[in-house]
């Protein structure tokens, strides 16, 4: 075999993959919850726009009080979702359209309804059943105070306090989310054990890899320490760092025992990790002995600009060289507001715990980067994460009734929460729930911005966001730009406030500003054809027309003359 056969039989390591929300795909069965059948209905959207792969968010059994990331049993799935036969058939038809798919694995937390929580919960203190979560005595003289004083990612304190059986106030168990996340102790054995088998399980059914919720955390450091606290006692956990309960060496070590499971496999199974962490301390999770890779949440998170723009793509490009392994690229998923609407800020923006009302971005700024930040991904070595709905365009919706909100950390702390970015998906702009649903139903109201922004209102549309994206993906595909053969270059050459990149021949240009540029005769591109441009409809870019005027905040794709 050839190093480039090898490459090619890696597929993960240049594949778009494309994140499927459950809930809000596609709703079979009209309950106004998308279903596994839906999905599977719909799959040909994802062959269509030319993705390699699908990675779907959870469908196991679950209360849902974390949208599934709060699983009740990992080897079934969720009547809301469908039944096993259901997941057979979409991973089957998924394969025919020879796309791959990623499942999600919940390794950090189960549901406080797993038969083994609920066990641990009646077994009482001291039991072995206790042992596979984190119980605690708590401090204080009564037991009355959480056994240390961290707090849960979704706001408040990360222990609750029990009632015995016997009905008296009893031990803590820790939580680093909901209260309905209950953590695994991953000192014992038998919770290694039981991963194993879940592991087994999904590849058994033919999954091609595992995405690995909060890959980070699992393994807590010894003693349960304190985390720093400032002089008013509050805890205050640097800039750049993270609470005690992230990124503890021994976690490593899960990958080491998972990764022989995966390689046991025929057909390069995989796994990329979802790890909150600096980026520096990422590496040491990758390798031929770890995972495969990790999502780089550093591009997302980079202010729009040419200089933090380029250091979101060296940096990451620079450390995984260093691990011979392929950077991921990933620009919106369920936990953050969504792309479209997050450049619609100048200003200091969030990029979680969802939007508020008042917090109006502008859409059309907020669109236009979108489509240029997305554009430059698609030209980027390695792999690139989409997420269902931005390849329509969709905006973060703020307008969710309180009521009918879902996600934890609103009702924890009141923030708006991620519901925003979990809006289900329009298909159809002049069908009940926008083709969502047929009964109409929806589990959360879909604005009437959707309806011009469904996937058959964007149809064969010159200059729609879903032909853009299709085209993307078609000639990234074609000059085999995931692969990382021609380097990633920076000429120095390019006009201010314009980020140049260069792949081989081919030139991706990204105006930041506000005003068109125009570039000057003697350039270094004049004559250059332009292949793709993030702005429909400008003579000077259109495909095969020679380059003169970039507009503003758009992203051009040249072919060199
Ligand atoms: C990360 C998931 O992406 C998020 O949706 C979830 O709430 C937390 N992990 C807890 O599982």
């Amino acid at each position: 075999m050839t190093p480039t056969d090898q490459q090619h039989e890696q597929w993960w390591r240049d594949a778009v993959v494309y994140q499927v929300y459950p809930r809000s795909f596609a709703d079979a069965d009209g309950d106004g919850m998308g279903d596994l059948p839906g999905i599977t209905r719909r799959l040909e959207h994802l062959r269509d726009l030319g993705v390699d792969a699908l990675w779907l968010s959870p469908f196991y059994t679950s209360p849902q009080k974390d949208a599934g990331y709060d699983v009740a049993d990992y080897t079934d799935v969720d009547p809301r979702f469908g039944s096993l036969a259901d997941a057979d058939a979409l991973i089957t038809r998924s394969h025919e359209l020879g796309l791959k798919v990623i499942v999600d694995i919940v390794p950090n937390h189960s549901s406080d309804q797993h038969v083994l929580f609920q066990r641990a919960l009646a077994a009482g203190p001291g039991s072995p059943e206790r042992e596979l979560y984190v119980f605690r005595d708590g401090r204080g003289e009564d037991g009355e105070l959480p056994p240390n004083n961290w707090t849960s990612i979704f706001h408040g304190p990360a222990w609750t306090r029990v009632t015995e059986p016997d009905g008296t106030p009893g031990q803590w168990y820790l939580h680093i989310f909901d209260t309905s996340q209950p953590d695994w102790n991953w000192d014992h054995e038998d919770v290694h054990a039981l991963f194993r088998d879940v592991l087994r399980f999904w590849l058994d059914r033919g999954a091609d890899g595992f995405r690995v919720d909060v890959a980070h955390g699992m393994v807590k450091p010894e003693g349960l320490p304190d985390a720093e606290t400032n002089a008013e006692g509050l805890i205050d956990i640097p800039e750049g760092e993270l609470p005690p309960y992230f990124d503890n060496d021994g976690v490593l070590e899960i990958y080491r025992e998972w990764r022989p499971i995966l390689d046991a496999y025929e057909g390069e199974r995989m796994m990329v990790l979802e790890a909150w962490i600096p980026e520096h301390r990422v590496p040491r999770y990758i390798g031929p002995a770890e995972a495969h890779q990790s999502f780089n949440f550093g591009f997302l998170q980079a202010r729009w600009g040419v200089e933090t723009l380029r250091k979101a793509i060296e940096e990451p490009l620079a450390l995984a060289d260093a691990v011979g392994a392929p950077t991921t690229w990933v620009l919106s998923n369920h936990d953050v507001i969504r792309h479209a609407s997050r450049y619609g800020f100048d200003a200091d923006y969030r990029f979680g715990e969802g939007l508020r009302r008042d917090e109006v971005p502008d859409a059309q700024q907020g669109l236009r980067r979108a489509r240029a930040a997305s554009l430059l991904m698609l030209a980027l070595p390695g792999s690139a994460y989409l997420y269902q709905g931005e390849e329509l365009g969709l905006p973060e919706v703020r307008e969710i009734p309180d009521a009918l909100r879902e996600d934890p950390s609103h009702h924890r702390a009141g923030v708006p929460g991620r519901d925003g970015c979990r809006v289900p998906i329009p298909w159809e702009q002049h069908a009940p729930a926008y083709g969502f649903s047929p009964s109409g139903a929806s589990w959360l109201p879909q604005p009437e911005e959707f309806g011009p922004l469904s996937v058959d209102a964007q149809d064969g549309v010159p200059g729609s966001t879903l032909e853009m994206y299709r085209a993307g993906l078609r000639l990234r595909r074609e000059f085999e730009l995931g692969r990382s053969a021609a380097p990633v270059e920076f000429p120095g050459d390019a006009p201010a406030g314009v980020l140049a990149v260069r792949r081989g021949e081919l030139t991706v240009l990204v105006t930041t500003g506000a005003e068109d540029v125009t570039l000057p005769a003697d350039s270094a591109y004049e004559g250059a054809e332009a292949l793709l441009s993030s702005v429909a409809g400008t003579a000077a870019v259109a495909p095969g027309a020679p380059a003169t005027v970039l507009p503003a905040q758009s992203t051009l794709w040249l072919r060199s003359a």
